[in-house]
């Protein structure tokens, strides 16, 4: 199973660029080939969150005929830029979107990992928090298939990124919470989420947690007393989750890679089923 993560795509209305600067649709447009050019193929991408720059209805219509070319099934959960009811009306035809309720959380099932996907936005701010009934609804789902490997995603990572320039936490509200309900499942194999528009990783709560990089402008990575939050022409990327069926010991496990988006040229072969292609005397 490969599940292709992305975040923080920012889109803007066509023409736009955000912070003047940034042509966030052609990022886009780079991540979509990308995908589309894996072998073997994607069997699912999944955005978790940050889809819009300013979360309107006409940014998401640009979302959407950007998206349209990606031949894996697309699934999304919002961002603090996201709109839920924008967001909610411009998915309104995928089978994924929940009809009624508050909050726009999902379980995608079907695949070999099971992905329990949580929103976690605060309408009108920039970090996130689980109120009672998110809690609830994320403890009855994982409670659901006990023995299944699951992935839980949001979009505000709960632990800390060391980066000072903003809040180094996500998550603002219910961490401690949703810490304990991971704990009780042990079938969790990853906590992944956006936010960050950088790539790290930390244990959390017994499982592994990773942030994906953006697929437009990244942050820098400013840890000084001076809390500098800063954009950097880093290059973008996605990331790769590979299910295997040994993942060292004779076991399945999940990997999870970054691959950097940019005309990087085509791959030059060294080794092809164990034997040299070209001399690398
Ligand atoms: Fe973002
Ligand atoms: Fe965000």
């Amino acid at each position: 199973m490969i599940l292709v993560q992305i975040t923080d795509t920012h889109i803007e209305e066509p023409g736009g660029l955000a912070y003047g600067r940034f042509d966030t649709a052609a990022s886009l447009r780079r991540a979509v080939d990308a995908i589309n050019a894996m072998s073997p193929a994607a069997d699912l991408v999944l955005h978790t969150g940050d889809l819009a720059h300013h979360g309107s209805p006409e940014h998401y219509r640009h979302f959407r005929t950007i998206i349209e070319d990606l031949r894996a099934p697309l699934f999304a959960i919002p961002g603090n830029h996201d709109d839920r009811a924008a967001f909610r009306a411009a998915f309104a035809d995928t089978d994924w979107m929940p009809r009624e309720g508050d909050f726009l959380h999902h379980v995608i099932d079907g695949f070999a990992v099971r992905v329990v996907c949580c929103d976690s936005v605060l309408p009108g701010q920039v970090p996130g928090g689980f109120c009672r009934e998110r809690l609830a609804w994320l403890d009855e789902q994982l409670g659901l298939a006990r023995a299944k490997p699951t992935i839980v995603a949001l979009h505000h990572p709960p632990f800390a990124s060391g980066m000072t320039g903003s809040s180094s936490i996500g998550l603002i509200a219910g961490g401690g919470e949703l810490a304990a309900i991971l704990r009780r499942h042990p079938q969790v194999v990853r906590i992944i989420a956006g936010h960050s528009h950088r790539p790290y990783s930390a244990v959390f709560a017994g499982t592994l947690g990773f942030v994906a990089p953006t697929t437009c402008y990244p942050f820098a990575l400013e840890t000084g007393p001076e809390r500098v939050l800063s954009i950097i022409e880093e290059p973008p990327a996605l990331a790769v989750h590979l299910w295997l069926e040994d993942s060292g010991l004779g076991e399945p496990g999940l990997v999870s890679h970054t691959l950097p988006l940019g005309d990087w040229g085509p791959p030059i072969p060294l080794l092809r089923n164990g034997k040299k292609v070209i001399s690398t005397a």
